[in-house]
């Protein structure tokens, strides 16, 4: 598929946004509802951050992370993240590759890949697809696109309480600040940065529930695909 260009009878949805706005939950439970495959396409930045914790590389050296993304191969099968071939799903969301990631996500050649890979991925399935350049880059010519928001608080607060969860004790000031540097390199790298595409419709889940934005994008969505393309 060519950015979702030659297959324009597959529906991809696509939704973008920075941490914490609530993009997997809800990308997730939309996929159960209309029976769509879910891609979460952060999890396979994580994958190769993971990778790049282990082979104990510089991340800041290009050449090593270019090396390193060429061998390997990330899948995703529905929520389990594979690292050639190894589950890594639980692994992928420790604090320590959240602190690299977005490092890892500036990577030209890695990103290059995964945009291969997130292409392949949707084959001829309809897809509900979440990061921050599905709407933009890697599926320009997507049906429907969203863009998730939330204060930069209500966000922390969610991953505060996701790593609470896991067992993981972190100061909420920690975790906000470590968020601020996060969406400033989401945004602001050269290429598959954090933005809007222009036809996106934008969500601010602030004070909303999960299952109300579940709703929302729904309607959007049975909306958009009963009209003609
Ligand atoms: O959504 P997440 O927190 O799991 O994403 C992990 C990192 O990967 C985050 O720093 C942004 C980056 N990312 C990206 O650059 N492009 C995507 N399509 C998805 C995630």
């Amino acid at each position: 598929m060519d950015g979702g260009g030659s297959v324009l009878d597959v529906i991809v949805v696509t939704i973008d946004g920075p941490a914490g706005a609530g993009k997997s939950t809800v990308a997730r439970e939309l996929a159960r509802r209309l029976g769509f495959q879910f891609l979460d396409t952060g999890a396979m930045y994580r994958a190769v951050a993971l990778a790049a914790i282990r082979a104990k590389i510089d991340i800041r050296s290009a050449d090593l992370l270019s090396n390193l993304v060429s061998q390997l191969d990330v899948r995703l099968n529905e929520d389990q993240v594979f690292l050639n071939g190894e589950n890594v799903t639980s692994l992928i969301r420790t604090w320590e590759v959240t602190n690299i990631v977005s490092l890892v996500a500036d990577n030209q050649d890695v990103r290059n890949r995964l945009v291969e890979w997130q292409r392949a991925a949707v084959q001829h399935l309809p897809t509900i697809t979440e990061g921050r350049d599905q709407g933009t880059v890697v599926f320009p010519q997507a049906r429907c696109k969203f863009f998730l928001t939330a204060s930069a608080t209500e966000r922390a607060k969610r991953r505060w309480s996701d790593l609470q969860e896991r067992g993981q004790d972190y100061n909420f000031e920690e975790v906000l600040t470590h968020q601020e540097l996060r969406d400033e390199r989401d945004r602001t790298r050269p290429f598959g940065s954090l933005i809007p595409a222009t036809d996106a419709i934008h969500i601010d889940t602030d004070g909303l529930e999960i299952i109300q934005v579940v709703e929302i994008l729904e309607s959007w969505i049975r909306k958009s695909v009963s009209e003609p393309h």
